[in-house]
């Protein structure tokens, strides 16, 4: 390191530093090479890195200052990553200034002058350019080791990603920090927010890679904001970890990471249902009033919340006696009629000798203690509370277990925590010097933060699950961090009645899908303040289209009931909920390509076609699932509005208008609509209106044939919805395929799997057909009518038995 010009810039640089000194690894002085294609990097100043080739598509990168190899431990890969290639499978070489590491997908080259990095793809384009590379600094304001990583940024690069940052959904030229925050009331632009996510992606020249900081410090991301042509992240301690994964297209990337971190299990179907929640029904009268006001409008739904007000003091495991005398009973009538419970429980346990939860947290020594050795006090609703260690595996297992009386005996059905960044009224969070144990590693405050609410929902669904059981579990969590989508659904968190919101909503849950979190939404209507009956209505129809579907609100602004817009909005949530109900099975199937291929459900415009710059820069538009297109409206007044079109043919879903994309069209959508597109050639499978998932066997399915000139596939997966069955085998994947040309139109059938549904027939629809036609299916012919759907459309049908093999459409010449 050439220290004269450190010291130089020590003398004429101002602020930056004064408080911060950087050191640098540098000259490589030896490589070696290890066990499972790790290959271990010694520098001059004691710098080490610990390369790691995992697969053709990723490495990860290992930084360590000092000492013997930590434990490597990780909260978001939950088993050691292990090299998917063979010894074979990566090209070692080193040269004079060097080394070449070489798999089929990349080439990496670490140079000898301080460790630095390039990662470039087999045709030799640069992915990924260290500028400065890896550095620290110490920092005299903090007392902190700052890791930090910088690459340089050539021109036309845009970067995705971080989780619910409430920003532009291309992240250039901003700068971000993940430090989970009780936000309430946040804006666009604020930052840091509930959610931890250190994963971004980068596109450049149409190819894409990730980066994923695994790092639960402080850490913080600055994409080209502060110098036009660096990139760099950092931390406030910890090891500069991460992980680059190649694409090269977008979506692979999200894929890739969601693996790499895990996706969730299959949730049961009905949460994907309609959920109605405020803060807070009560007493029982109420909740049964909004249960009774849901059936007899007739709108669809299948949960119901408790939020804090149901506890006897906001003692999280009570009730109150006066409001719910007897919540077994009516948890119970509630599901009779179709309404699944979902309580609120938040991490403060109130300091209350009288309290068993409290006693048993006191008498095992199950809260956080500060560094010498006083219990951590915090305020949050119930009063002054201690805090359980969520980091300890003996006290998840102690909350999983305190969930046996609520799910097992009193019937909830599901687990809402809040709260959990953590909060606390008087600082926003705990003092720096709160010790965790961290799964047996000894952690301080500013280690475990970043991880404290996932570890939480964490050990909640732990105990959901086991006593759900052979049910599966639901839980929503407000703060996770990578690796959180394992355990729990989530929100936005305490967002606002405005349309700025509604716009904020519609970024804020695409990027989490894209960051491998898609079990997302928002409090639809805005949680603080009113909504107008305009905004709630365009809120709703955007809600439909998320995997998360949940109208809340602070409750301290007058009701947010559907039907408490007037007339009109009644008829127009109904509308979007029951479009909802029918597309649970093509929403369902999009969560098992989610939960198998870790594929996001909703996909940015960019993330649908990235050799088009033209989405580049776009982001109210995207897709759901493989063949739907959706783009709120999200200014009041309006009739429609103006979209891009991803290139390819789409069908507009309420005129079955066919329009083609690669261009930007005026799509007509008063209260009653939402522009919506159907991807040409697509099945669309789709289920009758049901007050809520289960409420009688359907009989029948329709599938929704969209003609192509060319060919498409599409699946559709069932496995019931519920229950563990599909594990071992019990599940059924449909692959479609549809053929068109002038005169034909030909759709077949591969089935997988065994998987009995109640539904025997398909009712396949024609969409994009003009008749005459003639029909045959598995080579009979078959008897064509007219089906009126919803939207007023009257077209071609036919019914066929699930197992079909073929239908082949002629057009009457
Ligand atoms: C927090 C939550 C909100 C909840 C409230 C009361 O503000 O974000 O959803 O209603 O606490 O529990």
């Amino acid at each position: 390191m050439d220290t004269t010009i450190q010291e130089n810039n020590y003398m004429v640089n101002d602020l930056a530093a004064q408080s911060h000194q950087e050191h640098y690894p540098g000259e490589v002085i030896r490589a070696d090479q290890l066990d499972d294609n790790r290959f271990l990097f010694n520098c001059q100043n004691g710098v080490r890195l610990l390369l790691h080739v995992l697969s053709d598509k990723i490495l990860r990168f290992r930084y360590l200052t000092d000492g013997p190899l930590s434990p490597d431990f990780s909260y978001a890969v939950p088993a050691e990553a292990v090299s998917r290639l063979t010894p074979d499978q990566v090209e070692f070489r080193e040269k004079p200034d060097h080394y070449r590491l070489t798999t089929a997908r990349l080439i990496c080259i670490i140079q000898k002058e301080n460790l630095k990095a390039r990662v470039l793809d087999r045709s030799g384009t640069i992915l990924s350019d260290d500028e400065k590379g890896f550095h620290w600094e110490y920092d005299y304001d903090t007392g902190n080791d700052i890791v930090k990583m910088s690459k340089q940024v050539p021109a036309g690069v845009h970067y995705y990603g971080l989780g619910d940052k409430p920003d532009n959904m291309n992240l250039r030229g901003k700068r971000f920090t993940n430090w989970g925050s009780d936000t309430y009331g946040y804006v666009k632009g604020s930052d840091p927010l509930y959610k931890n996510i250190p994963f971004y992606h980068v596109l450049h020249q149409k190819i894409a890679h990730g980066i994923f900081f695994d790092n639960t410090f402080k850490a913080s991301f600055d994409f080209a904001a502060e110098r036009a042509d660096v990139t760099s992240f950092w931390a406030q301690g910890g090891e500069l970890n991460y992980y680059f994964i190649y694409g090269p297209t977008l979506m692979e990337v999200t894929q890739e990471y969601t693996l790499l971190t895990c996706p969730p299990e299959l949730p049961p179907l009905w949460t994907l249902g309609y959920h109605q929640c405020k803060w807070s029904y009560f007493p029982e009268s109420n909740v049964k009033e909004i249960a009774k006001g849901l059936r007899d409008r007739k709108i669809p739904c299948d949960a119901l919340y408790l939020d804090i007000d149901y506890m006897e003091g906001y003692r999280c495991f009570t009730w109150s006696q006066e409001r719910f005398p007897d919540p077994k009973r009516m948890v119970r009538e509630l599901a009779e009629d179709g309404f699944k419970t979902i309580v609120i429980i938040d991490p403060g346990i109130k300091i209350d000798p009288e309290y068993p939860v409290y006693q048993e947290g006191i008498a095992n020594n199950y809260f956080c203690r500060r560094a010498d050795g006083p219990l951590m006090k915090g305020s949050v609703w119930p009063g002054l509370c201690n805090f359980p260690d969520f980091t300890a595996p003996r006290v998840r297992e102690w909350w999983a277990g305190l969930f046996q009386e609520l799910i097992q005996d009193i019937g909830v059905k599901g687990v809402w925590n809040d709260m959990n960044e953590p909060a606390v009224f008087e600082k926003g969070t705990f003092p720096p010097d709160v010790r965790f144990d961290y799964d047996g590693h000894s952690a301080s405050h500013q280690k475990a933060h970043n991880i404290y609410g996932m570890q939480m929902a964490r050990a909640t669904n732990d105990g959901v699950k086991q006593f759900s059981y052979p049910n599966r579990p639901f839980t929503i969590t407000r703060s996770t961090y990578s690796g959180g989508q394992r355990y729990s659904s989530g929100w936005t968190g305490d967002n606002i009645a405005s349309w700025d919101h509604l716009w904020l909503a519609n970024i804020q849950c695409q990027r989490l899908s894209i960051s491998g979190f898609s079990f997302i939404g928002s409090d639809i209507g805005g949680f603080v303040d009113t909504p107008t009956g305009e905004l709630y209505a365009r809120w709703i129809a955007l809600g439909a289209f998320h995997p998360f579907f949940r109208t809340h609100s602070s409750g301290d602004h007058g009701d947010q009931e559907p039907w408490s817009f007037g007339e009109t909005v009644t008829d127009v949530a109904r509308h979007f909920i029951e479009l909802r109900y029918r597309l649970l099975p093509y929403m369902y199937t999009a969560f098992w390509q989610y939960a198998t291929a870790g594929t996001p459900m909703l996909r940015p415009l960019t993330f649908l076609d990235q050799n088009d710059t033209e989405t580049y820069l776009r982001m109210a538009e995207f897709g759901l699932g493989d063949n739907l297109l959706v783009c709120p409206i999200t200014q009041p007044g309006a009739e429609g509005r103006w979209m891009y079109l991803p290139r390819g043919d789409w069908f507009y879903y309420w005129t079955d208008a066919p329009t083609s994309g690669g261009a930007e069209v005026w799509a007509a959508a008063d209260l009653t609509r939402i522009p919506l597109f159907v991807r040409a050639g697509a099945v669309l499978p789709m289920q009758p209106v049901l007050q809520y998932v289960g409420e009688r066997a359907i009989e029948e399915l329709t599938l929704h044939v969209y003609y192509k000139n060319g060919t498409a596939e599409s699946v559709h997966y069932d496995d019931g919805g519920e229950g563990y069955a599909y594990e071992t085998g019990h599940k059924t994947l449909r692959r479609f395929t549809v053929t068109g040309s002038e005169n034909n139109l030909v759709i077949t059938q591969a089935i997988e799997g065994d998987f009995q549904p109640s539904y025997a027939t398909y009712r396949v629809v024609l969409h994009g057909v003009a008749g005459p036609i003639e029909v045959t299916a598995d080579g009979q012919a078959a008897e064509v009518t007219e089906a009126t759907l919803e939207t007023g459309l009257k077209l071609p049908s036919l019914v066929v038995g699930v197992a079909f093999g073929e239908v082949r459409v002629n057009v009457v010449p």
